[in-house]
């Protein structure tokens, strides 16, 4: 028996990139998968070659992740098709421009308050 085998999984951004290679991993690994990204174009698409190439079903659906009433809907969505959800790989984060900004940032106000203490 294979590691996933009867699992629901969740891949959040699985339309391309990681996300993609672990959908398509954990498909080969026995899961049924639920593709949740931005671009249903693109989840469709890997969608339909996972069930094609491992014959396990899998299901596109558009969410923005950064939209808690899409969260929720496409979460209902998966447990409607599927009944249940076993896994979560929460695989959009921020980008990483976005991380240095506010390190950026969070060393300016460090900056402000060292020098506050030392004047
Ligand atoms: N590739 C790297 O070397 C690397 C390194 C460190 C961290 N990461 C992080 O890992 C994650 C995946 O990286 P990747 O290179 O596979 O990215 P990618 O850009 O190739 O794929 C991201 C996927 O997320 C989807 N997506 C983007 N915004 C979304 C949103 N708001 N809601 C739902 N789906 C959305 C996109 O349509 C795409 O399918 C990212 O969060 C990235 O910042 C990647």
């Amino acid at each position: 028996m294979k590691r996933f085998e009867e699992k629901v999984a969740i891949i959040t951004g699985g339309a391309q990139g990681i996300g993609e290679a672990t959908t398509r991993r954990l498909a080969n690994e026995g899961a049924m998968t639920a593709i949740l990204d931005i671009n249903l174009e693109k989840a469709q698409a890997v969608a339909e070659e996972i069930l094609s190439q491992e014959g396990k079903k899998s299901i596109a659906v558009r969410m923005d992740i950064t939209d808690s009433q899409e969260v929720k809907r496409a979460v209902r969505e998966v447990e409607e098709t599927f009944g249940r959800v076993d896994v979560l790989i929460n695989n959009v984060g921020l980008e990483a421009q976005f991380y240095f900004v506010i390190l950026f940032f969070d060393f300016l106000i460090f900056l402000y308050f060292r020098m506050e203490v030392v004047t």
